[in-house]
């Protein structure tokens, strides 16, 4: 089997990080709510994995490290604890449904105002259109750093400077980004990174946090036990705990811990290099394939995404036969990015999505560059 699919999920991980989940599993107790060995032992891996994670994204402090059990929890904290009724927002035509749903519930329900930063056809976009749609009461700007679907990536540093000059908050979605490329918060200018643990960072499900720019406030989204200050009726107000109310996922965060550790083992930057390696190697080899439409601009940098069409055969049907007579896994229909496919012009067929992690080799690559030739050419005789 060949796992192309790891822009949902990466499914080889390091070793060490399913050793880990099952020795945290054994071992650790609930951080926070005890003083004995098993509470502290607990509440020491997760102040480390804090500290990997701060030095990783180069977020001021660990104790602004905040951990959720996904991304979709983190940016719906970020959006939701930031934003009331009366604030002007701005978000793009790139977006996955964990931007788009929370905005869209805001804009329903508080009457908070949205604009998007509208994608061209290649799911580019024109920075001057951030500075076009700012109001007087434009609070935040969401963005996400690499759509999911076409792995164009933005440039954040150029739009946080936009947002800096109006003082506007940027939340950043990097779920396709984080452990796959180097963010450095504090220099791209970025307020709250929302970053999710399974996918390039190589940890498991269940794992995601927002690393949170000092002087940032917001709003929890849930409220309940912390093991700190029981009697107050509000939610303790300092960070981490604000933010981080039941039991936390110990277990996955210690195996996250180890996925960074490995990384950083390895170097980010060498990642880097070869998922961008074997993202090119797939896309030169099916770029000029008779009847394959490529999208997304993969001439700029980008993520180990490539997404194409086949004629005009449904993006369902080509992944099932990938799977079936090939072997190859990969992600089809509309990935949670309608605003995307609808500027693609591909909502209709939807698209194939294929991603790739450190893991994968040449010789898959290979093999699913064969594999698309061979659909191609069916498609075209019949
Ligand atoms: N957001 C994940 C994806 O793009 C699940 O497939």
């Amino acid at each position: 089997m060949i796992y192309l699919d790891n822009a949902s999920t990466s499914l080889k991980k390091p070793p060490a990080v399913s050793q880990a989940i099952l020795s945290a599993i054994q071992t650790l107790g609930n951080t926070a709510r005890g003083a004995h060995g098993y509470s502290l032992d607990a509440a020491s891996a997760i102040y480390d994995a804090r500290e990997k994670l701060a030095a990783l994204f180069n977020c001021p402090r660990a104790d602004h490290v905040v951990f959720t059990a996904n991304v979709t929890q983190a940016l719906n904290t970020a959006i939701c604890g930031v934003l009331s009724s009366g604030d002007h927002v701005i978000s793009t035509d790139l977006e996955h449904n964990s931007v788009l749903r929370p905005l869209y519930r805001l804009q329903s329900e508080q009457g908070v105002e949205l604009d998007f930063v509208p994608a061209d056809r290649r799911g580019n976009i024109d920075y001057a259109d951030f500075e076009r749609l700012i109001k007087r009461n434009t609070k935040a700007i969401v963005c996400t750093h690499a759509s999911n679907l076409t792995g164009n990536m933005t440039d954040i540093h150029r739009i946080s400077k936009i947002a800096r000059a109006h003082d506007i908050l940027l939340i950043v979605d990097a779920a396709q980004t984080a452990g796959a490329k180097a963010i450095d918060m504090q220099a791209l200018g970025i307020d709250i990174l929302c970053f999710t643990g399974h996918k390039g960072l190589m940890g498991p499900q269940g794992t995601g946090g927002m690393c949170i720019r000092e002087g940032v406030v917001i709003r929890p989204l849930i409220v309940g036990g912390t093991g700190v200050q029981t009697y107050r009726r509000e939610q303790p107000d300092r960070l981490p705990t604000l933010l981080e109310a039941g039991t936390l996922n110990g277990h996955g965060i210690a195996g996250l811990s180890a996925a960074i550790d490995y990384i950083n083992e390895i170097g980010l930057d060498h990642i880097a290099d070869r998922k961008n390696a074997l993202t090119q190697r797939f896309y030169q080899g099916v770029k000029e394939i008779d009847g394959v439409s490529v999208y997304g601009d993969l001439s700029r940098e980008h993520a180990a995404i490539v997404t194409l069409n086949i004629g005009d055969l449904d993006s369902g049907e080509v992944a099932d036969t990938l799977f079936e007579e090939y072997g190859i896994a990969t992600r089809a229909g509309a990935h949670c990015a309608p605003r995307m496919h609808t500027a693609l012009g591909t909502k209709e067929q939807g698209a194939v999505r294929f991603s790739f992690s450190y893991f994968n080799t040449e010789e898959e690559i290979d093999q699913a560059v064969e594999a698309v030739k061979k659909i191609a050419k069916q498609s075209s005789e019949s």
